[in-house]
């Protein structure tokens, strides 16, 4: 499930119903248990077609929707232009192999994480781009044993987190108020008709003042 792939499912990407109600529960949640306010400048990472910073950036200054999959960008792009929205930028980056001097008071990065293998990397580098009391939100699935995406899938670096050793990592990198819940379950169909849920966790944290 490399960037090809995620290309070529930009097109039909909010076609599917469980993706778009996912993105809503995480919307939702980081709404519920976070302080968004309009003068926050936000970064999403691994911004997709956008399914849930365009449902925060109302409450924001500003969303820097980053993203290395030039197709779902174009997506994003086109939901812009159609809605006249004018204080989301689309950006092609691999925050793992360049940087961006900028520091933002809300970092988020939903369903993104288990695609990255270089995780302990990439967490680093979203706390040295918070703003001091800035804050740093996760939303993955729990550790599961590799059925969420099969034995199919390439670009899958970790089958989940277990989010009690990912708030370790932030505390360690000087987060504080680290506390995660569960905020949706993904009901899947396997190919024998087995129903199984995959639950999804919020992990928030912020960076001293
Ligand atoms: C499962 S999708 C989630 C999209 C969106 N966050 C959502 O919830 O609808 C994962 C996204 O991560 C992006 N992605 C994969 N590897 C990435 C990387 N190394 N850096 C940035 N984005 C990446 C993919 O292109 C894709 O848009």
């Amino acid at each position: 499930m490399g960037g090809k792939h995620f290309d070529t499912a930009a097109a039909d990407w909010d076609q599917k119903q469980r993706r778009v109600e996912l993105a809503a529960a995480i919307a939702a949640a980081i709404k519920d248990n976070l302080p968004l306010n309009g003068e926050m400048t936000a970064l999403e990472y691994g911004c997709g077609t956008g399914l849930v910073g365009l449902a925060l950036a109302p409450q924001l200054k500003s969303l820097t929707a980053v993203d290395t999959s030039e197709g779902m960008l174009a997506v994003l792009a086109r939901k812009l232009a159609e809605k006249a929205i004018t204080n989301v930028k689309p950006l092609n980056l691999d925050l793992v192999r360049s940087s961006l001097p900028e520091k933002f008071d809300l970092i988020f990065c939903a369903m993104t994480l288990h695609h990255i293998q270089e995780k302990d990397q990439l967490l680093t580098t979203f706390c040295e781009m918070l703003r001091a009391g800035g804050i740093l939100a996760l939303a993955d699935l729990y550790e599961e044993d590799g059925s969420f995406h099969g034995p199919e899938a390439d670009g899958v670096s970790h089958h989940g987190f277990n989010p009690e050793n990912l708030a370790e990592t932030l505390k360690i990198r000087g987060l504080i108020q680290v506390h995660s819940t569960t905020i949706h379950s993904i009901v899947k169909t396997s190919g024998s008709g087995e129903q199984r849920s995959y639950p999804v966790f919020l992990l928030s944290g912020r960076k001293k003042k």
